[in-house]
């Protein structure tokens, strides 16, 4: 598109035509974000370990568009590369991904073991750069300098306050990715490749299921906006980001929390 010629509304939001890869895409906020890009009109690979979790979720995807989902383990490099074979089978180019499978460990500091850094960072940190650099050359192929290919990662506000509950790990992980998100965006940036992360608050899902039966409800009653995060808040902010809306930020972190970090006095 020329320089400050405008786009339609519709047309700011459309993803038709584009390709996405969502990783845990089959549960919690990655199918959130996989229906928000099928209902703008992308085509949706999905993946996490299980095949019949896998299959389970591209049935009850189906109905929004294009979607196919692969089973994979992101917590070896091994099953990275061969998701990112096969999602390169789909297409030789790859316009949006999604980095949002992720695993958080809950233990006090004197029991808190060697497994819970490995798991923790293998998945949270290692699969998203793993999947950058198996991916690149396809997000390079995608991207225009009026329409950067996009990297979304999913990182949290664990790592922009901190939590009440032990999650060492899984702070540092999410600090970590926030920082390679900056990282990479200044570097992919002349690439036409954005970089950008989405810091979710509490949204229900699988990983926060326990913490929100238990204290759900004063967590929202604590919330400046009074409530917990839902499927709409997420996929609304994946589709901006993903498209022609999106396409001059890059680098940033953007918290997706009803204010509960964003406001935090810390007292
Ligand atoms: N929900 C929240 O309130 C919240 C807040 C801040 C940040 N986040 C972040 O949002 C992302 C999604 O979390 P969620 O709450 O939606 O969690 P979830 O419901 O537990 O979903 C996690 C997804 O990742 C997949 N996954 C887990 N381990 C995997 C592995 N080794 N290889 C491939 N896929 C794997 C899961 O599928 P399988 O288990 O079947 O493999 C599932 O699809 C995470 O990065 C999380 O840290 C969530």
């Amino acid at each position: 598109m020329a320089e400050n010629q405008f786009t339609t509304h519709a047309d700011l939001f459309d993803l038709r035509g584009k390709y996405a890869l969502v990783t845990g895409g089959t549960k919690g906020i990655g199918m959130m974000i996989a229906r928000g890009l099928l209902q703008a009109g992308a085509r949706v690979v999905i993946s996490s370990r299980d095949a019949d979790t896998c299959a389970q979720a591209q049935r009850s995807l189906a109905g929004f568009g294009d979607v196919r989902a692969i089973p994979a383990d992101l917590s070896s490099y091994d099953e990275c590369q061969r998701l990112a074979d096969l999602v390169k089978a789909g297409s030789e180019r790859l316009d949006i991904l999604v980095n949002n499978a992720g695993a958080m460990w809950r233990e006090p500091l004197e029991t808190f073991p060697e497994e819970a850094w490995d798991t923790v960072l293998d998945l949270n940190l290692k699969a998203p750069f793993r999947l950058v650099q198996a991916l690149l050359p396809a997000l390079r192929r995608a991207g225009t300098a009026d329409d950067p290919a996009r990297i979304i990662n999913i990182g949290s506000i664990a790592a922009i306050h901190v939590a009440e509950s032990p999650n060492y790990s899984y702070a540092g992980s999410k600090a970590a990715l926030h920082q390679l998100t900056r990282v990479l965006a200044r570097e992919l940036g002349p690439q036409h490749v954005t970089v950008n992360a989405v810091a979710p608050g509490p949204f229900p899902s699988q990983m926060m299921a326990a913490t929100l039966e238990a204290v759900g409800d004063t967590i929202a009653a604590k919330a400046p906006l009074r409530r917990l995060g839902r499927d709409d808040d997420m996929a609304g902010i994946a589709v901006f980001l993903a498209s022609r809306a999106g396409s001059y930020l890059t680098g940033t972190i953007i918290p997706s929390d009803g204010g509960i970090a964003t406001t935090a006095t810390g007292t």
